[in-house]
C-alpha cells in the first residue's frame, strides 16, 4: 500500500508535536492549543475518563496532560480522530478496541509495569490498520470480511492472502508516518507476531494478550469470530501464570460492564448531536 495515500495527520497533532519538541513550551501552552478545539477537547476528556484509563475523572485538558502525560494526550488526540470514523462505521471494532485498552490497562497494572496509560493507548490503537484498509479498499475489504466467517482463517491471514499486507503492518506504517513514538508503533505492528518485535517486547506482549482476552470475552467485534491462541513467547515475556491470568480475566469481566456503559453513553451523546 502506498503510504502517500494514507490519511494525513490532523493539523492539531502536528502543531502539538512542534510545541512538545520545544523545551520552553509549558504544559499550559499545549493544553491551550488542544482546548481551542472544543469538539476535540470533549472527545479527549471522554477518552481520558474512559475505563481504559482507569476512570481518572479528569475535567480539564491541562489536568489530563499532567496526569496522563503529554505523550498520552497526543495519542488521545489521534485516537479521537480515528475513533470518530470508527464509531460511525464500525461500532464492533470501536468496542473491541476500547475493550483491548481496558484489558491492557488491567494487565499492565497487575504486572506493575511502567507506562500503563501508554500501553492502554497502544491497545486502543492496535487495530487502527483495519480502519485505514477499510477507508482505502471499502468494497474489497467487505468481501474479505464476509469470507472470514467461512474461510477458517483469521482476518490477518486473509488480509495477507488477498491484499498482500495486513492491518498490523498498515497500522504500523500509519503510526510511523504520523511520527508516533516507537512504544506505540511497535506493539501495533507486532500484536499478531510478538516474537517479531525487536524492542518494546513487554508492551507488545501486553497488547497481544489484551487482544486475545477481549476476543475470548466476546466483547465488541474485531472482524472475525476466531479467538487466536495466546503466543507462548508473550506468556514467557510477561512471566504469566494461570492464577494471575484468572485474576486478570475476573477483573476484566467486571470492568467490561463499565466499558459497555461508556460505549453506550458515547453513542447516545453522538446521536443527540446529529
Ligand atoms: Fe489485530
Ligand atoms: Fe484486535
Amino acid at each position: 500500500m502506498d503510504t502517500r495515500t494514507l490519511p494525513t495527520l490532523p493539523g492539531i497533532v502536528t502543531k502539538l508535536n512542534s510545541l512538545a519538541d520545544n523545551e520552553k513550551t509549558s504544559i499550559q501552552e499545549m493544553a491551550r492549543l488542544v482546548s481551542s478545539d472544543q469538539v476535540l477537547s470533549a472527545r479527549i476528556l471522554r477518552l481520558a475518563n474512559s475505563p481504559s484509563y482507569g476512570f481518572y475523572r479528569v475535567a480539564t485538558i491541562s489536568n489530563a496532560m499532567i496526569l496522563l502525560g503529554v505523550d498520552v494526550v497526543k495519542s488521545l488526540v489521534l485516537s479521537s480522530s480515528i475513533f470518530e470514523i470508527m464509531e460511525q462505521s464500525a461500532l464492533g471494532l470501536w468496542e473491541h478496541s476500547l475493550g483491548a485498552g481496558v484489558a491492557a490497562n488491567i494487565i499492565a497494572k497487575r504486572l506493575s509495569l511502567p507506562d500503563c496509560e501508554e500501553i492502554a493507548t497502544a491497545a486502543l490503537l492496535h487495530d487502527i490498520g483495519k480502519v485505514i484498509i477499510r477507508l482505502k479498499l471499502q468494497d474489497e475489504y467487505d468481501v474479505l470480511l464476509a469470507k472470514t466467517a467461512t474461510s477458517g482463517c483469521t482476518l490477518h491471514e486473509l488480509e495477507r492472502e488477498m491484499i498482500g499486507t495486513d492491518h498490523a503492518e498498515v497500522g504500523g506504517w500509519l503510526g510511523k508516518n504520523w511520527f508516533l513514538p516507537e512504544k506505540l508503533v511497535v506493539p501495533i505492528t507486532f500484536h499478531h507476531n510478538v516474537a517479531g518485535a525487536s524492542c518494546h517486547q513487554v508492551k507488545t506482549a501486553v497488547v497481544h494478550l489484551a487482544d486475545v482476552l477481549i476476543k475470548a470475552s466476546g466483547f465488541g467485534f474485531s472482524g472475525d469470530p476466531f479467538v487466536p491462541a495466546l503466543q507462548p513467547v508473550a506468556w514467557n515475556i510477561l512471566g504469566m501464570n494461570e492464577p494471575l491470568l484468572a485474576e486478570i480475566v475476573e477483573e476484566l469481566e467486571e470492568k467490561l460492564v463499565d466499558a459497555k456503559n461508556f460505549s453506550l453513553e458515547i453513542q447516545s451523546t453522538d446521536e443527540a448531536k446529529t
